[in-house]
């Protein structure tokens, strides 16, 4: 089957089952171009929380998937791929968590959406990179805030807000070992261009950043007029709605190697039979849920 027979086979079959795409920036590009749509981790679970969808097929992670069914125990949340995980997500695991917080039981538990729904429910707040700094600056009182897992992202938000952050040492694998030489080679070879990052990246890499936001922020940042030319420091998949927003425009990526396979796992063909046997279904168990849901909850009130 060619490239478009396939991706009208999954639109007819969406139809058939009243179901909706939800797709990532991330995703391969033949995949973004058929999803119903299409944003970052806040964006997609906005729409999760709202769809009426009877089915939400998630072209994205694991976590995504599950803050799907968090937020719409009623919808059958399909993941294409069972494999599609996020190593920033299994950094930390329940029992460091609750010795984290017997260390510090006076924090406030601000939790980055790539974790797990367990994670979740044992946290007081999630937040997205896009609101992160929002979520902290939310938090009455003047206790400390241990921000878990991606230390990156806890670092950021530190050097903003006069709150005491406490930061987990986790970490994403593709935006974590882009270095700041990396970036200042590119730079080098594009000294007219300005550099844009995603606050996943080091410290050192965001000292560098003439921008740091989502992937949704970068997107919109690309679109300003003085952006002629822009080095990007997230993944690849990006380029795709880089490219189609802005066709005048250049893009470069801050490092060939920022490609997520766990993103790429996804291809038309698992969505084709995701939907035509209604697999791999996604379902947090009640006790888990309902707690899980009170943090993603307060993040989503913020929005
Ligand atoms: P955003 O979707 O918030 O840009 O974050 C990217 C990411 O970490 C996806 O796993």
């Amino acid at each position: 089957m060619d490239k478009k027979e396939i991706q009208g086979k999954i639109r007819k079959l969406l139809k058939e089952r009243k179901a909706i795409l939800l797709a990532h920036y991330y995703q391969r590009d033949e995949v973004q171009e058929i999803a119903d749509y299409l944003g970052d981790s806040l964006g997609l679970s906005m729409e999760a929380a709202k769809t009426d969808a009877a089915v939400i097929v998630f072209a994205g992670v694991h976590f995504m998937a599950e803050s799907a069914s968090i937020l719409s125990p009623e919808k059958t949340v399909l993941l294409p791929r069972a494999d599609a995980g996020c190593p920033l997500s299994d950094m930390i695991a329940v029992e460091q968590l609750l010795a984290a917080k017997r260390q510090y039981p006076d924090a406030t538990v601000v939790t980055y959406i790539n974790s797990s729904a367990e994670i979740k429910a044992h946290s007081d707040i999630c937040c997205t990179s896009a609101n992160a700094l929002k979520v902290v600056q939310s938090i009455p009182g003047e206790g400390p805030v241990l921000m878990i897992p991606d230390g990156n992202l806890a670092r950021y938000v530190a050097q903003r807000t006069k709150k005491t952050i406490i930061p987990w040492e986790g970490f994403c694998p593709i935006h974590h070992h882009l270095t700041a030489a990396q970036v200042s080679r590119v730079k080098a070879i594009h000294p007219d261009a300005v550099f844009a990052a995603h606050p996943e990246c080091t410290f050192a890499v965001l000292a560098l950043a003439d921008f740091v936001g989502s992937t949704t922020a970068i997107l919109s940042y690309a679109g300003e007029p003085q952006v002629r030319k822009l080095i990007v420091g997230t993944e690849r998949g990006i380029f795709c709605q880089l490219q189609n927003r802005y066709p005048g425009k250049v893009f470069i990526p801050a490092s060939e190697e920022m490609l997520c396979e766990d993103m790429k796992h996804t291809t038309l063909a698992d969505i084709l039979v995701s939907l035509a046997e209604m697999k791999h279904i996604v379902k947090v168990p009640e006790a888990v849920r309902i707690p899980a849901k009170r943090s993603l909850d307060r993040m989503l009130e913020l929005s």
